[in-house]
């Protein structure tokens, strides 16, 4: 049974991501936090820390909030490590990939892809992930699209609807569009908050991808892009036209899209006022898994883009939903310091999905930063500071985990 209360104190270092104080005072030194229910209810110093009706100590360990994985497709079944391998050995990426899966996840039970989801999920609380975004997209027809969004729907906190993946074998792009804007979407409606597109070469056009945004905005959907994953191309100016949360991949930027997300944030600032803009969501473990140059998180933070870190897990471009893996790789070879990945990973998937502040996205309580009012989200390191998540990129570095309160590891 979870305690009434529950201190955890003699945290060495506690990167609480809390924004509202400004980047630099968000790392306390000797730290501890009071959780009450799901609830945090203190946070400071260890030495002015309450009682409460269990108490841990950290010994000295790194604390900081649970992961906020703000872009998975989770919903799935089959194997694509053959796909995978011949990629390795010369083959270019191909969105044909995403028509195997549809094929297998088609061929699932119901039981077997909540089995696998759940199984999904689990490993990913294990590497300290506490809130988690998943996408529907290996439907691609009406019913398998709802029922993708209706099992989602029980295990992730967000669902994304993406029945513009990929146009299926076999239908007319224009014809096939038609139908996510209107009885697919309507079909899924009750199980999803936000709508996708995959804006690309190869996959929707910007004119198709016009048309489904504006069709899941009518609809009170919340929005994100697929966008300048495979080149330059319509995602970020679309994402910015229609005020969406997040575009997502962002491998290939113009100035133009730089300053085009930029200039959504004017008016947006550490003390959370104002409204959010477009957060750019860099996807590393797919990069590094299409061998396609990492997203330039460098050059968007420098502008004063707010950059989210994700796994971006599924079967086909990024098969991990390691975050741990995701902020090495952001530090070592995407040139942020260890508390900007941090923060990436943590508050910038928050903001990516509306829910780093209030209880403003279905009454959910802020997660992605440790605050007195937040979730209680929390993990601790197996090491005396965040910096060892790249200093020591591959070991086992997640301790304890707690979730809502609840130690989930
Ligand atoms: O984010 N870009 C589109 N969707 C996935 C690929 C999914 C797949 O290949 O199965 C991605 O990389």
């Amino acid at each position: 049974m979870t305690p009434a209360s529950t201190l955890i104190t003699n945290i060495g270092e506690l990167s609480t991501q809390d924004y509202a104080q400004g980047p630099e005072a968000s790392v306390l030194r000797d730290a501890a936090v009071v959780f009450e229910g799901e609830r945090i209810s203190w946070i400071g110093a260890a030495a002015d820390a309450p009682a409460a009706d269990e108490t841990m100590d950290a010994g000295g360990r790194a604390g900081l909030p649970g992961w906020v994985d703000s872009h998975t497709h989770l919903v799935f079944a089959g194997d694509r490590s053959a796909e995978f391998e011949a990629r390795m050995a010369g083959e270019s990426y191909a969105a044909g990939g995403i028509a195997v899966t549809t094929a297998a996840t088609r061929a699932a039970s119901d039981y077997d892809l909540t089995r696998l989801l759940l199984a999904r999920v689990a490993e990913a609380a294990a590497g300290g992930t506490t809130y988690l975004e998943t996408k529907t997209g290996y439907g691609l027809n009406v019913q398998e699209e709802q029922r993708s969004a209706r099992i989602a729907s029980t295990v992730a906190d967000q669902v994304t609807f993406l029945g513009a993946h990929l146009v299926p074998d076999g239908m007319d792009a224009e014809e096939y569009t038609d139908l996510v804007c209107t009885a697919m979407l309507t079909a899924v409606r009750p199980y999803v908050q936000w709508a996708d597109v995959f804006c690309e070469q190869g996959a929707f056009t910007a004119e198709q991808s016009r048309r489904v945004l504006a069709a899941c905005r009518k609809a009170g959907l919340g929005l994100r892009v697929h966008g300048n994953q495979l080149g330059y191309g319509a995602g970020v100016a679309l994402a910015v036209e229609f005020g969406a949360a997040s575009v997502d991949h962002v491998n290939y930027l113009s100035d133009d899209d730089v300053a085009a997300l930029a200039g959504t944030w004017t008016g947006w600032g550490p003390g959370r006022s104002g409204t959010p803009g477009t957060v750019a969501t860099c996807l590393p473990a797919c990069d590094l898994s299409t061998r396609a140059p990492l997203a330039d998180a460098r050059r968007l933070l420098d502008a004063g883009v707010p950059v989210a870190l994700a796994s971006n897990c599924n079967p086909g471009t990024s098969y991990t939903s390691s975050m741990t893996f995701c902020v090495a790789t952001a530090v070592l070879q995407m040139g942020l310091t260890v508390q900007e990945a941090v923060r990436a990973a943590t508050f910038g998937g928050a903001l990516a999905l509306r829910v780093h502040t209030g209880e403003d996205r279905d009454g959910q309580r802020a997660v992605g930063s440790l605050a007195v009012g937040h979730r209680a989200d929390l993990q601790l390191l197996n090491a005396p500071s965040a910096a060892h998540l790249a200093y020591r990129p591959g070991m086992p570095l997640t301790g304890s985990v707690w979730r809502a309160g609840v130690r989930v590891r």
